[in-house]
C-alpha cells in the first residue's frame, strides 16, 4: 500500500520510515525510529531525488511507481551514495532501464564500488551545473564531508527547493506527518535531531560551515532532507542550531555532570554536586551515568552544555573505560569550547583526575579545566565537603562568565550576518544608488 505526501505542486515524499532497525549505522540507538526521505519531481520530465535504505525498499518501490502511475522514470539524482540511501538504486533501476543518473564524479566512483550497475547512463555534474527538467531548474553545490566527500545538494532554482542530503536531517519516524509546521519539533524532535547532528556530522563543522555560507547566497525557501521533517515555515531556528553545532557553540549555559561509578560512591559525589549546583540557583544540571547511557546521548548533550563534569574512579590505574570511550568520542567529533570540572576517586593510588585532564588538554580544543577538582578516598567523607563546595562555587562562577562569552559571542554574530546582508544589498544596487546612500551617510555624519 503506497504513503506519500505532496511536498508542493509537483513535489512528492516518496520515502518510508524504519521503526524496525535498532542501531543507525549498527552504532546509534534509534528508540524512535529514522525515515529515509526520497522525492519525486514530475515536470516535463520525471526527476527520483535520491533512494532508501534497503529495509524500506519494498514501501519505497509502491510510492514510487503510485506517483509515477505510468510514467517512465527520466532521472535519478543522487546526492549522496550512503547506503541507508543508495542501498535501493539497483532496484529502481532494473525497473527503470530508461533512467539517466545524474551525480558528480566522486558520487559514481562509490556507485561502482557499491556494486550498481551505471555504465552508459551516467550524466556527471560539477559544481554550479544546472539542469532543466521543462519548468523546473535545478543547480548542484557540492556539500563535500557533510558528511562524505561525494555529498551534494540540489537547489530548484524555480521554487527554492533545497534537496539538501544528510544537511538538516534529524532521527525519529515522521508518523504520516512531513513538515515542520506539522510539529513541536522544538518540544519532540530537537533531542533527536542534535543527536543526529552531533554523532553522524559533527566531526566535520568547518565542512557544515561553507555549506552554510553556500546556502546563505540562494533564496531557499524549504530544505528537503533526506532524514526527519521537511522545513517550509522555520528555517531561520533550524539554520541557527546547526550554525551553533558546527562551530562547537554551547546551546546552553548549563552543567552536564556524567560519572562513572562502580559501587555507588563516585554517584553520591555526583548527586552531592548536582544538588549543591541548584542550591545556588544553577538549576540547569543533567546527570548521567556513563556506564548506563548510551554514548551517543552523552555526545549530544555534551554538545548542547557549556560546562561539563566528570567524575570517575580509577580502574587498572587509569581512567574506567567506559569514561574514557565517553572523551574517546569526543575527541574524535572534534568537540571544543568547553568548560570542564573534575571529580575523581579510588581506593589507592588515585589517577583518574589526573588523567581526564590530561585527556582534556591533549585532545580537545579551546576547553577549560576548573581548578577545584575533588579527591575522593574511597567514598565521600567529612574531608570532601569543602571541596566539593569549591567546586560548586568555581562551576557558579564559570557559568555567570560563559554567559557574558556566549553573549558577546552571538552579538558578534549578528554584527557579521547584518554586515554580509549589508555587503550582498550593495552589491545588487546600481553605481548611482550605492553614490546616493553614501552622500546620504555621510551628510548623516556631518549633521
Ligand atoms: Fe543518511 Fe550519510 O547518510
Amino acid at each position: 500500500m503506497h504513503c506519500v505526501r505532496k511536498v508542493t505542486d509537483d513535489l512528492y515524499w516518496v520515502g518510508a520510515n524504519d521503526y524496525r532497525t535498532e542501531l543507525f549505522e549498527n552504532i546509534h540507538p534509534i528508540p524512535e525510529g529514522v525515515s529515509y526521505n526520497s522525492y519525486v519531481l514530475l515536470d516535463e520530465k520525471t526527476v527520483l531525488f535520491d533512494c532508501v535504505d534497503w529495509s524500506v525498499c519494498r514501501t519505497f518501490l509502491e510510492n514510487l511507481a503510485h506517483v509515477l502511475k505510468d510514467r517512465p522514470l527520466d532521472y535519478l539524482v543522487i546526492n549522496h551514495l550512503e547506503p541507508d540511501h543508495a542501498a535501493s538504486i539497483a532496484e529502481v533501476l532494473l525497473r527503470h532501464p530508461e533512467t539517466t543518473v545524474i551525480s558528480n564524479e566522486k558520487g559514481f566512483m562509490f556507485m561502482r564500488q557499491f556494486g550498481f550497475d551505471v555504465d552508459g547512463r551516467m550524466d556527471t555534474v560539477k559544481e554550479g551545473d544546472t539542469r532543466c527538467f521543462g519548468k523546473h531548474t535545478v543547480t548542484f553545490l557540492f556539500a563535500q564531508m557533510v558528511h562524505w566527500p561525494e555529498a551534494m545538494v540540489t537547489f530548484d532554482t524555480t521554487n527554492g527547493v533545497l534537496f539538501s542530503a544528510d544537511a538538516f536531517g534529524s532521527f525519529g519516524n515522521l508518523g504520516g506527518k512531513l513538515f515542520d509546521d506539522e510539529v513541536n519539533f522544538d518540544r519532540d524532535w530537537i533531542d533527536n535531531a542534535r543527536r543526529y547532528f552531533t554523532n553522524i556530522v559533527g566531526k566535520y563543522g568547518p565542512f557544515v560551515q561553507q555549506l552554510l555560507a553556500k546556502a546563505k547566497t540562494a533564496p531557499i525557501k524549504m530544505f528537503c532532507p533526506l532524514h526527519g521533517p521537511v522545513w517550509r515555515t522555520n528555517l531561520g531556528y533550524y539554520i541557527d542550531k546547526h550554525d551553533k553545532w558546527s562551530r562547537y557553540i554551547p546551546e546552553e549555559n548549563g552543567v552536564m555532570i556524567v560519572y562513572a561509578s562502580m559501587y555507588g560512591n563516585t554517584e553520591s559525589a555526583a548527586q552531592a554536586l548536582a544538588s549543591r549546583l541548584c542550591d545556588r540557583g544553577i538549576t540547569n544540571v543533567k546527570v548521567y551515568d556513563v556506564s548506563k547511557t548510551h554514548v551517543s546521548y552523552l555526545v549530544s548533550e555534551a554538545f548542547k552544555y557549556s560546562h561539563i563534569i566528570l567524575a570517575s574512579v580509577t580502574y587498572n590505574l587509569n581512567i574506567y573505560p567506559v569514561m574514557e570511550d565517553f572523551l574517546h568520542h569526543l575527541k574524535v567529533l572534534n568537540l571544543s569550547k568547553r568548560v570542564f570540572g573534575i571529580i575523581e576517586n579510588g581506593s589507592w593510588a588515585i589517577k583518574s583526575g589526573t588523567l581526564m585532564e590530561q585527556y582534556i588538554d591533549e585532545n580537545l580544543k579551546d576547553c577549560r579545566i576548573i581548578n577545584s577538582r575533588v579527591t575522593i578516598n574511597s567514598s565521600g567523607n567529612r574531608s570532601n565537603e569543602d571541596e566539593m563546595d569549591e567546586l560548586a562555587d568555581a562551576i557558579v562562577k564559570s557559568v555567570a562568565e560563559e554567559e557574558k562569552v556566549l553573549e558577546a559571542g552571538e552579538k558578534a554574530v549578528a554584527e557579521a550576518a547584518a554586515q554580509a546582508e549589508q555587503k550582498a544589498a550593495l552589491k545588487k544596487m546600481s553605481a548611482k544608488e550605492r553614490m546616493a546612500l553614501r552622500l546620504a551617510k555621510r551628510r548623516a555624519e556631518q549633521s
